[in-house]
Parts: structure tokens; sequence; C-alpha cells
């Protein structure tokens, strides 16, 4: 690690993110309607800590007290996600003007304490209606989400900037509807790339939405946010792993970057999808973005097995991770972002998530994570090295603002710069929290 000063360049963003389900709680209140997050949890053996989201770190309540400790610590930039719930209570027909008020006071706060609100519109917690008649593997979804986006853009495209459409639609694809990890809890091979493809279409028909709506006034920012990462074969001397992360990485990387870029796919997964593609789908789907939005932890090793099916490939967790879930590989963000640039060269370039999950303990009213510290310095020494070669990255986004619901493993992860006490929901910022707000209030590191 250098010793120099890191000065990034000036209208440089810096921020931090959250979403709906994983921070609201509140969710009989406002008239918001049942999300798939509110069912899924209800399941038995789905969570392991068997919590939910009711509460989460009552964020629906606090919010003005979050945004507070956002304005002292010196954070400038806020990227948070809109409950598509709380809009349309179930998905689609009439907007709930009381959820579009929740928000509409959400960002006039922000904007009055001098920090830039981000907003992504599907962070997962799709309403349960549309996913009684079938979720991201209908078409109907998908209009559904056209229709929610042009809602939002309309009430809120006069103060926000800057809009992500989905994020990490590999999740969504992967987690929710192969292994049934995430809501909805589908596990089914075929699904994943029909959920990948129809994420992306949603994606496009907001996007053209969005577009249409913009007044004159918009001179904001439309894209995307991918979970990007290096997928490397767990041994290279087997032809079985080498095999199989190679594929993993099709659909990981190339599937989502391919369509939005280029407006196709690799080839197997185009096959897998013939009957499922229409026609102008991949058009709708390669408009261009303004920016992309990249979430990045850690790389991906894969291990690769013969089955009657073909290849398959598991992810391999490093029995040495540095956090308490991944392995510390900064690395990757530079291989990563590098690969974007030469083959996709999107105009921009975000890191809208990237941070790192600790045990971390409340010792005489303290928390010292010195290895949070160390983790997003090194990540972002590596934007700055990107940034003297010219790659247009123009912000950089710390998941997450506070410990929060961590999906399937419930409140067990801390992501935070802010600790939650989750009993009294009492915030109480760790020594990250202090250590960034000075790194975006100088601009350096
Ligand atoms: C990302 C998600 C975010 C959080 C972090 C740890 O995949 O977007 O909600 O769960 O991982």
């Amino acid at each position: 690690m250098q010793d120099k000063t890191l000065i990034f360049p000036k209208d440089f963003v810096w921020g931090v993110a959250t979403s709906s389900y994983q921070i609201e709680g509140g969710v009989k209140e406002g008239g918001r309607g049942e999300s798939i997050w509110d069912v899924f949890c209800r399941k038995s053996g789905a969570i392991h800590d068997r919590s939910n989201g009711d509460i989460a770190t009552g964020h629906y309540k606090k919010w003005k007290e979050d945004i507070a400790l956002m304005r002292d610590l010196g954070i400038k930039a806020y990227r948070f996600s809109i409950a598509w719930p709380r809009i349309f209570p179930t998905g689609r027909e009439k907007a709930n003007q009381e959820g579009i008020a929740f928000y509409d006071a959400l960002i006039d706060e922000l904007l009055k304490n001098g920090i830039e609100p981000f907003i992504t519109l599907y962070h997962w917690d799709l309403p349960q209606a549309l996913q009684d008649i079938g979720g991201w593997l209908s078409r109907n979804t998908v209009k559904a989400f056209a229709l929610y986006s042009k809602i939002v853009f309309e009430q809120y495209q006069d103060r926000v900037k800057n809009w992500i459409t989905i994020n990490e639609p590999w999740v969504v694809a992967e987690l929710g509807y192969k292994l049934g990890l995430h809501a909805p809890g589908l596990a089914h091979p075929d699904y994943a790339a029909i959920v990948g493809h129809h994420l992306l279409l949603a994606h496009g028909l907001a996007l053209q939405e969005m577009r249409n709506l913009a007044t004159p006034f918009f001179k904001g920012k439309i894209g995307i946010s991918l979970n990007l990462s290096p997928v490397v074969p767990e041994n290279n001397s087997k032809e079985v792993d080498r095999r199989a992360a190679k594929q993993y990485d099709e659909f990981l990387n190339q599937f989502f970057l391919n369509g939005l870029f280029k407006g196709c796919y690799p080839q197997k997964l185009m096959e897998d999808l013939s009957g499922i593609i229409e026609p102008n789908d991949l058009e709708i789907i390669c408009k261009p973005i303004d920016f992309l939005g990249i979430n990045y932890y850690s790389r991906t090793i894969i291990q690769g097995f013969d089955t009657q099916e073909g290849i398959q490939g598991i992810i391999v967790s490093l029995p040495n991770a540095y956090s308490t879930m991944w392995e510390f590989y900064p690395q990757g963000l530079k291989e990563v972002i590098e690969n974007v640039w030469q083959n996709y060269h999107p105009k921009e370039i975000f890191i809208t998530e990237n941070g790192t999950v600790l045990d971390d303990r409340l010792e005489q009213g303290k928390i010292v994570d010195s290895k949070r510290i160390d983790y997003i310095k090194a990540h972002l020494a590596v934007l700055y090295d990107l940034l003297q070669n010219k790659i247009p990255i123009k912000g950089y986004f710390v998941w997450t603002f506070q410990d929060n619901f961590e999906w399937s493993y419930g409140y067990q992860k801390r992501f935070g710069l802010v600790y939650t006490d989750f009993k009294t929901l009492e915030r109480i910022p760790k020594a990250s929290a202090y250590w960034y707000g000075n790194v975006s209030k100088t601009n350096s590191l």
C-alpha cells in the first residue's frame, strides 16, 4: 500500500449504498403491499437466523436521523432503492400516494443536507402479486416494471439525477430461480437464463420509458448495476474445473455485459433461450446507457463436476477468508474494470457497491473495524491507479451504510460503516465510518 496521499478527481462521488428491504422495516405501513421477501422469510429454513425484514433497521421511521448521520459523517451521495410494493402494492394498476410521498420527503431531506440521491428501482423486493402471475418468468412482470419505472421517474426526475434500473440481475436469476437461496426460492436449472433475459428486457423497456419522459431539464444519467467478478478454476490443471469456470463466467459476467453492450449472448445461452427471446428484445436491451454500475466484492473460484446434464460449476469458499464470507482480492476489481473498459467501453463507470463483512464487536461503546478500513483503502488504491490511465470511474459507494438484513443470512452478517444494535435500533458509527467520512470530505486518502 502506498504511503503517499491519493487525491481523487474533484467531482468524484463518495457515497454509501443500501436497499429498501434490507433497512426499511415498516412492511405493513404506509399502504405497502407484500413483497416476495416477506413471503420467502416465512418459509422454514430459508433464513439462517429465522429473521425477516419486518423491522430491519427501522429506517422507515428513522430516515431523518439516518440522513443527519450521513451528513455529519461527511458522506456526499446516497444510493437507496425504492420498494416497488410501496409504490404499487399489487405491482401495477393503482399507485399508492403514501408510498410516493415517503420517497418524496426522503429525496428532499437528502438534498437539503447536501447529499446526492442515487435511486435503484429494483433491488429484489418484487410485489408478491406479480410473483403470483409468474414473477420474472413472465413478460407481464417485465411490462409492470416498465410502468412502475415510468411512474417513479415522473415523480422524481426533477430532483434525482442518477438512476439505476436493476441491481445485480445475476443474483436474482441464479440465487432466486436456480438455487432457491433467495426469494422467490425457485430451483430449476432452466429458469436462470430466462429470468436473466427478462430482467435485462425490463431494464431496456424502463430505460425507453424514462428517456421518453425525460424533460429538457433532466440532465441526469441512467444505468444498471451488475455484480462482476473474475472467475477462476479452483485447480488450473484439472480440465473439468477449467471448463466449469469458463461456463460460469459466461453467465455471471458475459451474458449481462454482452446483452447490454453488444445485443447478444454467449452462444450456448443464446441456444438455451431460443423460443424465449422475441424479435426486438436484444435491440431494446442494448440501447446505450449513461453509466455502468459495478458491484465488486471478491473473485469467484469454481470447482467443476461432470454430470449427466453436462458440466456444472460450484463456488468454492477459501478457508482463510479475510472476512467472515469472502476472500480479500482487490486485484479482482482491477481485472473487472479493465475487462469492462477494454471490451465494452461504457461512457462512465460507478462502483455502486464494495465493502466487507466482519465480525464487528461493540467494546466500550466503540467498534474498531480496522480491517474494513484496510479493505476499502486497498480497493480505492486500485481505482486511483485506473484513474491515472484515464478510465472514467466517476464514483464509489460503500456497501453499506448501516448493518442490516443480509438476505438469507438474516442479521448475522455486518457490512455496515455504522453499527446497528438490533435490539434498540441505536446507530453507532464504527471507526470506518469516521475514516470514510474523512476520505469523502477531503477527497483523498
Ligand atoms: C450484494 C447485494 C447487497 C448486499 C451485498 C453484500 O450482492 O446487492 O444487497 O447483499 O451483496
